[in-house]
C-alpha cells in the first residue's frame, strides 16, 4: 500500500529513493513518484507514473541527477483514480512545495473548498494536494530564488496539520531549502540514521543498507533533516532527548521464488517448515502458562482477540480453542469495526497481524488501554513496537498478497497461547496436555502430506471449475473458519463471487442460490454426520459437491488427523489454497498480485 521514502545527504538522493521504493514495492501500490530537490534555489523536479517501478524508471531523466535531498512514494488509490495526476508527489499552486502523504484527510472536501475560495488551483483528486496548497499559504510569501528557513517551514507544516483531520505520515521538501521535513498523525515514519545522510520511511524496509540506527516520530512530532537536523513535539518545542533509538535490522533477504512460478506457489509450499519450525518455539513453554509468563503478560479470564481478513479467521480459530480447551468465551473484534466497549479489568487483548502496519487493527487498539499482546511476521512493526509483547510468526517474508504460511502460523501461534493458557488456569491436566502437544508436534507432517496429496487434485478441479462464476463454501464447527478463509482465498485471487456460511445457516435461506451444478466445497470436519446431512440437501438441489478432507469420497484429499485437534482441520487449507492458486493461473490472472488489493493495508 502507500509508502514513503526520503533522504537528505551528501550523495544523489535518487538511487536510494528508488532502491527504498523496491523494497516497499511488495506491500501492493498502483503509482508511484520522486521529488528531487537540488536545494541551491533550482525548481523541485518532480517525476510520476501510474504504475509500477518501470514506468516510473521511463519517465525519470537517464542521467545527471545529483540532487541530494528527495521524497518518493508508492500510492495505493484512495482518493482518485491510479493516474499521473493523483500520483505523489503532490505540489503547490508554484510547484514550490513537495509532498508525499500515507493516511487520509477526513475534512477534504471542506478543504479543497476552502483552498479553491482562496484562489488556489487544485490539479488531482488526491487529499495530498491540498496539504501542498495548505503549506504554500502558511509560506508565502515566497521568492522562487530566496529559498525559506527550516524554521519557515516547520511552522508552515506545523500550521498546516493543526488544520487537518484525519490520518498522515508526510514528507515534504520546498524549492530553496536543502531538507526533508516531516510530520505525523496516526499514520507511521520512521527516521534512519547513516553516517553520512538521513532517511525517512513509513516502513523500516524502505531504508538503505547503511542505516545504523531506526527512530520512530511521536504523535505530533515535526522532524527537519537537514544541515541542522530538528525535532520538534506536538507543541512546537525543540525535543530535547532524542527519541529512543534502535539499532537497524539487517536488510531483508531479497525477494526469491525459489524456482517456483510465483511468490504464492513457495509461499504454499514453505507452510510445513515454517509451522515446524513455530512449533519448535512454542511447544516446550505451554505448560503452567510458561508462554504467556515468558512474555511477560497474564494468564487472565478475558480474552479479546483483533484482527482483519485472513488474520480474523485465526483469530476465530483461537477463540474456539480458547472456548472449548480453556473455557475463556474470548471476544473476536473485526478491527474495522471496534468501538470501546465496557472496560472489563484484566483482559488481555491479542492483536493478530501478520504485517502489524494494518492501519484498522492499529486504529481499534485506540480502543482500550489493556496489556497488548502482538502475534506477527514482522517484529519491526509498528503493532510490535506499540504492545507490551510480540509473538513472532517466524514463517520467513510473505511477498504474495495472499496469506498462506502467514495465516497456518497464525492458527498455530493462537492455538498455543490458548493451550498455554488453558494449562495455566489449570483446565488441562498434564495428560490432556501432552495429547495436544502430540498434536501439534503432527501438524507439519500432515501438511507437508496434505500438500503432496492436494496439488494435483486441485489443478484438476480448477481446470474443471475455473469458468464457473460462483462458490459456495461451507463447514460446520471447527471447519467454518477454514472455508471461510478458502473462500478468501478464491475471491482475492481469481476475483470468483462466493458465498461463505456454516453448513447449517444454508436452510435459513442461501440454499436459495443453489441450482443444478452450483459449486459447493465442502470442508469435512466434526461432526462429521451432521455435514453430511448439509451436504445431502444441497445435493437433492442440484448442487455439485466438492469434498475437501480425508474421507476416500474426497475429491480432493487432506491429510487430516484421526481425532480432530481443537483446532480443527487446519490442513484443509492447504488444499484450498491450492485450488484458488490454480483458479487464478487457469484464468490467467497474477497470483501474486490481485487487482485492487495491497500486502500491508496502511489506510483505515
Ligand atoms: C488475505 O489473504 C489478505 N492478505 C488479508 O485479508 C489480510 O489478512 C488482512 O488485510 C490483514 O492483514 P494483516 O494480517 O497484515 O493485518
Amino acid at each position: 500500500m502507500c509508502g514513503i521514502v526520503a533522504y537528505r545527504g551528501l550523495r544523489p538522493a535518487l538511487p536510494a529513493l528508488l532502491q527504498g521504493l523496491s523494497r516497499l514495492e511488495y506491500r501492493g501500490y498502483d503509482s508511484t513518484g520522486v521529488a528531487l530537490n537540488p536545494g541551491d534555489g533550482h525548481p523541485v523536479e518532480v517525476y510520476r507514473a501510474a504504475g509500477r517501478l518501470p514506468e516510473l524508471a521511463a519517465v525519470l531523466p537517464a542521467a545527471g541527477q545529483v540532487s541530494c535531498t528527495g521524497i518518493a512514494h508508492t500510492r495505493w488509490a484512495t482518493h482518485g483514480a491510479p493516474t499521473v495526476a493523483n500520483a505523489h508527489p503532490h505540489v503547490d499552486c508554484t510547484g514550490t512545495v513537495a509532498v508525499v502523504h500515507n493516511g487520509t484527510l477526513d475534512d477534504a472536501a471542506e478543504l479543497a473548498a476552502e483552498l479553491t475560495a482562496a484562489g488556489h488551483l487544485l490539479s488531482s483528486d488526491v487529499d495530498t494536494e491540498l496539504v501542498a496548497h495548505l503549506v504554500e499559504s502558511h509560506l508565502s510569501p515566497i521568492t522562487t530564488g530566496a529559498g525559506p528557513t527550516a524554521a519557515a517551514v516547520v511552522a508552515a507544516v506545523g500550521a498546516a496539520t493543526a488544520r487537518l483531520r484525519g490520518s498522515w505520515a508526510l514528507a515534504v521538501t520546498v524549492r530553496g531549502l536543502d531538507a526533508v521535513v516531516l510530520a505525523r498523525h496516526r499514520s507511521p515514519l520512521l527516521v534512519g540514521e547513516g553516517d553520512d545522510f538521513t532517511m525517512a520511511s513509513s516502513d523500516q524496509l524502505g531504508f538503505a543498507t547503511e542505516v545504523h540506527t531506526v527512530r520512530e516520530l511521536a504523535e505530533g512530532d515535526i522532524v527537519v533533516l537537514g544541515d541542522r537536523h530538528g525535532w520538534f513535539d506536538h507543541t512546537g518545542r525543540a525535543v530535547t532527548t532524542p527519541r529512543p533509538g534502535r539499532p537497524a535490522e539487517p536488510p531483508a533477504a531479497p525477494a526469491d521464488r525459489g524456482g517456483a512460478d510465483d511468490f504464492t506457489a513457495k509461499e504454499i509450499d514453505d507452510q510445513p517448515a515454517a509451522a515446524e519450525h513455530l512449533i519448535a518455539t512454542v511447544a516446550g513453554r505451554l505448560a503452567r502458562g510458561a508462554l504467556l509468563h515468558d512474555l511477560g503478560l497474564p494468564t487472565g479470564e478475558r480474552i479479546r482477540l483483533v484482527a482483519c481478513g485472513s488474520s480474523a479467521y485465526a483469530a476465530r480459530v483461537t477463540a474456539r480453542v480458547l472456548a472449548t480447551v480453556a473455557g475463556i468465551p474470548a471476544t473476536v473484534v473485526i478491527a474495522s469495526e471496534a468501538t470501546a466497549d465496557a472496560a472489563e479489568p484484566d483482559t488481555l487483548t491479542i492483536a493478530f497481524s501478520q504485517s502489524g502496519e494494518t492501519a484498522d487493527v492499529l486504529a481499534a487498539l485506540d480502543h482500550w488501554h489493556d496489556p497488548l499482546l502482538a502475534v506477527t511476521n514482522n517484529p519491526q512493526s509498528t503493532l510490535a513496537r506499540r504492545s507490551d509483547a510480540v509473538l513472532g510468526l517466524g514463517c520467513g517474508p510473505e511477498f504474495g498478497v495472499a496469506a498462506t504460511k502467514s495465516f497456518t502460523n497464525q492458527v498455530l501461534a493462537g492455538s498455543a497461547l490458548a493451550l498455554s493458557l488453558a494449562s495455566a488456569l489449570g483446565r488441562l491436566s498434564v495428560g490432556e496436555l501432552v495429547g495436544f502437544e502430540d498434536q501439534l508436534a503432527q501438524v507439519p507432517a500432515r501438511m507437508a502430506a496434505t500438500h503432496r496429496l492436494s496439488a494435483g487434485p486441485a489443478r484438476d478441479l480448477a481446470r474443471r471449475l475455473a469458468m464457473h462464476p460462483a462458490f459456495i463454501y461451507t463447514s460446520r464447527g471447527a471447519g467454518v473458519p477454514y472455508a471461510f478463509e478458502g473462500a478468501l482465498k478464491l475471491k482475492e485471487l481469481a476475483y470468483r463471487w462466493v458465498e461463505a456460511l456454516p453448513a447449517g445457516e444454508l436452510k435459513h435461506g442461501p440454499l436459495a442460490l443453489i441450482q443444478a451444478g452450483t459449486p459447493v466445497i465442502l470442508v469435512q470436519a466434526r461432526p462429521l454426520d451432521r455435514l453430511a446431512v448439509n451436504g445431502r440437501e444441497m445435493a437433492a438441489r442440484g448442487a455439485r459437491l466438492i469434498i475437501i478432507g480425508p474421507g476416500e469420497d474426497a475429491d480432493v484429499p487432506v491429510a487430516a488427523a484421526d481425532h480432530e485437534p481443537p483446532w480443527g482441520p487446519l490442513e484443509s487449507v492447504i488444499a484450498l489454497q491450492h485450488f484458488a492458486r490454480e483458479t487464478t493461473r487457469h484464468l490467467g490472472h497474477d497470483v501474486d498480485r490481485p487487482r485492487n488489493l495491497a500486502k500491508s493495508v496502511t489506510v483505515e
